[in-house]
This record gives C-alpha cells, structure tokens and sequence, in this order.
C-alpha cells in the first residue's frame, strides 16, 4: 500500500448485529458490491436469525431492510459467529455493539457501560493482522475512542513470519439513522460525520460513503467532535419532544390545542415543523441514555449548571409518562384496580419492533401498580419481550368475564386478535402510533366496552369525532376544552 493513499477497503467486519449494526452493513454491502462485509455477534440465535431467517422474519423489524438482505446476503453480505476469523481477515472493523446505562458502580444510572466495546476492542487487539482501521459505530461518551486506543496500543503483536506488524487507526462514524426509517436514513443522510485525527483512514471510509453519498456531506472533524456531536443532537432533539410536551399540558389547561400550537411554532422557518409531536414521552435506545451520559459528562468537568439543564430534559419525559398515568386513573372515575385496560402499541415508536426504554414500559407498569389489569397489543413486539421489559410473567388467563378483585398489582394478557380484544374493556390508550389502529371501526367496538369507556390517545393518532360519534369519551395528549 501507497503510504499516501487511502487503503481501498476490501472487507469490512461488523461487530454487533443490531440495530445499528444490521441495518448499517446492509445498507453498505447494497451500495458496495465489491466490498465483502461480514456481521459478527456473540449471540448464536440473533446471527442465525439473519443467516437462515425468511426476509419476514429477520431478528430486527425495519421497513425495506427485508429487500436488501435478500439481495446481498449470501453475495457480499454474511453473518458469523467466528468474530476471530472474521477480523484477521477484515481491513476495516466496525464496532456496532451496545453501550447500555450503566446499572452499577461508578456512574451507575448515568455512564454507559463500556464492557461490551472494551471486550470487542480485546477480541481486534487479538486476532487483527496487518493494518486495521478501527471504526467506532456505537454511540458513546466523549473520549471512548481513547479507551480503544489504549487497549489496541497496549497490546501490540510484533511483527513475525506468518504475521505482518499490527497498526490501528481509530475513527468515529457515529450514526444518525433513526429506527423505522433507518434504511433511507442511511441511504439518504443529511451527513455523514468521520471524526479522527489519521487523514488517510478518514478517506478511506468516506470513499465507501461516497458510493453513494455526495461528497459535501461527508464531514470530517476531530475525533471528540465526532463523539460529542452524536450526542448533543440526539440531546437537542430530545430536548424538543419534552419542550412541546411541556406545551402540551399548558394546552390541555388552557383550552389551547396543541396540533394547532406545534404547527404554529413549526412554520418558523428557524424553528422547523419537524420533532414537535407531543406524545407519551421520548422513549428508544438513545435519547435517554446520550443525555444521561451528557449529563455525567458536565458533572465530570464540574459544570453542574449545565449538568442541571440537561437532566431537565428527562425530568420532564419521566413526568409525561407518569401525569398520562394518573389522568388515566382520574378519568377512569379515581380507580383502575380489576378494570380491563387495552393497551396499544409497546414499541417505542412506530414500524420498529425496539422496546427499549419505551414509554409504554412506565405507564403499564403504573398502571399496573394501581390493579389495572392490562391487555397489550402491538403488531411487532412479542410478549416474551414486553414480560423482559415489565419483569413480571405474563398472566395464563385474563378475562373481563371474571370477576377480579386485585388487592396487590394487576395482570396482564398479551393479545394477538385485536379485534376480539375490546370485550368489556373500560378503556383503550394508544401508546404507539401504528397506522393500523387507525383502522378501528369504533362504532363496532364500542357496543363490547363496558360503559363509560374512555379512549385515551397519547399519539394525536384518532380522528376524536370518530371516537366520540361512537359515544365513547376521548381525551387526547395536549387538548385542551
Ligand atoms: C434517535 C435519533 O433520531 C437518531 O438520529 C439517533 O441516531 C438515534 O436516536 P430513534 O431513537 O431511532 O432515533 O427514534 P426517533 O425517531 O428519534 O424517536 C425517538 C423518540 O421520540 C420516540 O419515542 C418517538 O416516538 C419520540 N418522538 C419523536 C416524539 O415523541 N415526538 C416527535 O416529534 C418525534
Ligand atoms: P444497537 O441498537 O446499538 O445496535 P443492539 O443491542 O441491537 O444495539 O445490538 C448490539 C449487538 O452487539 C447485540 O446483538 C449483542 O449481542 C452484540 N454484542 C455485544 N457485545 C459483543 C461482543 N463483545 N462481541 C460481539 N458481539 C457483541
């Protein structure tokens, strides 16, 4: 190789086969069909799940990625569970695995925990040969890169017969793709961010890029830049959903409406319509945990102000989800205990089957607490996932024909039949904003719902003259009468 040049990447290996790491590759192999990427993980099921898995049934729920796997896999696109093999072999290794809060320990409840990313840096230290250009894909707090960096440096191979001199270069490829739209985020970005201080590495992943993204949307900057820019978006961001749902409440006391009110604000051409839906609160695998993470930063480098301000932000998410709770009791004539509540949607937005940190997860579990008995839906999510997220077993049988009397917490039945589920049910409350719950004819199933039953939509997702023409009461996130 041309120490002047670029290294023209031949094979690429992913470590992390989720959500960011699926979609991503997919996307590159699509763009790149003389490039061989290779996703590796640790977890067996999830690898054959993409290996042999109809396209329908792929470990992750994303619009169109169906289409590109069946196009690349088994081309230039190929899943493994040899991480060792696959990084000997790779000039490149991306580096997409979880970087969940951390739960004990320093930081508990705010860093992120790093043992995944660590563990995986051992594995490239290990088994890499000859150059490899490192590619930091998970989000992560600022200066993670070093941690990587040490660990490559400190564990140097030397240069023998069968084995050529190790070098690394680290760079950050943070990536913005949302869930739901991840395959045209990826393939239409509005930029692409490669933060490092090695020229020659940075050029070598924007060529990739530029198979199909336009050069001027490839931004190089340094590599705490790069780090610290995914997380300050996603932290903006966030910061919009739990101001309008701020705007929300003060609607929902005032008489104002907030649908009128966000398109108000959102045709300032500074402002922009975009991110002012109010909701049940943000949920997903980032927002809550890069602002954690900002947060612990600030309180690091001693800026407690700053520190403050951004904890705010989840402060309020974290009362969005609970004040949606208790207006539910309060609605619900002051008590939920034995009542029957269908719960739409768990995902923690629309076309993704992710649950993390969704808001569905909170509000059922207060209403749980009170002695609802729950009855949850969602097109995507499985139950085995929603007992995971809620720590309690689903419950054999649930019916609103029994007469329960739930002095502690309530139960809750998972529905596969929507349409047979509306039986005697007190109320309904849409918790994502799945297309097909608009399909609901309310005047069918109003005449099961056991009277007053309520309809409570955290989404703006319903027509209310549907639901109150039915005879049903509604009441709707930021509406105010
Ligand atoms: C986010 C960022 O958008 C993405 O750039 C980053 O790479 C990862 O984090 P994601 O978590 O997949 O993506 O979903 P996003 O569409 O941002 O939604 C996050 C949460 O905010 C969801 O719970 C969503 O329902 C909520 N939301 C979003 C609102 O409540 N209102 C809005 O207007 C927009
Ligand atoms: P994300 O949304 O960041 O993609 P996911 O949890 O969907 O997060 O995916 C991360 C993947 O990384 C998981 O499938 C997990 O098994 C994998 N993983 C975690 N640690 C390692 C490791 N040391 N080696 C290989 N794969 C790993």
């Amino acid at each position: 190789m041309n120490k002047l040049e670029p290294m023209k990447v031949k094979k690429i290996t992913c470590i992390g086969a989720g959500y960011v790491g699926g979609p991503t590759m997919a996307v590159i192999a699509d763009n790149c069909p003389e490039i061989i990427v290779t996703i590796v993980d640790i977890d067996e099921n999830r690898i054959n799940a993409w290996k042999y898995n109809p396209i329908n049934e792929l470990p992750i729920y994303e619009p169109k990625l169906g289409e590109i796997i069946e196009r690349v896999r088994n081309k230039n696109l190929f899943f493994s569970t040899d991480i060792s093999e696959s990084i000997a072999n790779a000039d490149m290794v991306f580096l997409a695995v979880n970087t969940p809060t951390k739960t004990k320990g320093i930081g508990s409840g705010q860093a992120s925990d790093l043992s995944m990313l660590e563990s995986c840096s051992r594995e490239v230290a290990k088994c890499s040969r000859g150059h490899t250009i490192v590619v930091e894909k998970s989000t992560v707090p600022v200066r993670t890169a070093e941690v990587i960096k040490k660990i490559l440096d400190a564990n140097l191979k030397k240069e023998d017969s069968s084995n050529p001199q190790q070098t690394f270069s680290v760079i950050s490829n943070p990536e913005f793709l949302a869930e739901g739209t991840a395959i045209s985020d990826l393939n239409n970005p509005d930029r692409v961010l490669i933060g490092g201080d090695n020229e020659l590495a940075i050029e070598s992943l924007a060529d990739i890029y530029s198979h199909w993204v336009d050069r001027s949307k490839i931004i190089k900057t340094n590599l705490w830049s790069s780090e610290l820019s995914k997380l300050t978006s996603n932290a903006f961001l966030a910061q919009r959903i739990s101001s309008i749902n701020s705007v929300a409440e003060i609607c929902e006391v005032t008489g104002a409406n907030i649908k009128e009110v966000s398109k108000a604000i959102g045709l300032d051409n500074r402002i922009g319509k975009k991110f002012l839906n109010s909701g049940p609160g943000f949920g997903g695998s980032c927002f809550q945990k890069d602002i954690l993470n900002l947060v612990y930063l600030c309180e690091y480098f001693g800026l407690t102000r700053v520190a403050r301000y951004w904890q705010s932000v989840i402060e309020l998410n974290d009362w969005q989800q609970e004040r949606i709770s208790k207006l539910i009791t309060e609605n619900l004539l002051g008590n939920i205990s034995s009542k029957f509540i269908l719960i739409l949607g768990f995902a923690f937005k629309a076309n993704t089957n992710d649950t993390r940190e969704s808001s569905a997860i909170q509000i059922s579990l207060n209403l749980l607490e009170e002695g609802a008995n729950l009855l949850i839906h969602d097109p995507q999510v499985n139950s085995k996932q929603i007992s995971l997220d809620l720590r309690i077993e689903e419950t054999t049988s649930l019916s609103p024909d029994t007469n329960y009397n739930n002095k502690d917490k309530g139960k809750w039945k998972y529905v596969n039949n929507l349409s047979n589920s509306f039986s005697q049910v007190d109320a309904v409350v849409i918790l994502t904003e799945w297309e097909e719950y608009k399909l609901i004819d309310w005047k069918k199933v109003t005449k099961k719902m056991r009277k007053p039953a309520w309809v409570f939509d955290t989404r703006l997702l319903l027509e209310e003259k549907n639901i109150t023409d039915a005879g049903l009461n509604y009441w709707s996130v930021g509406n105010g009468r």
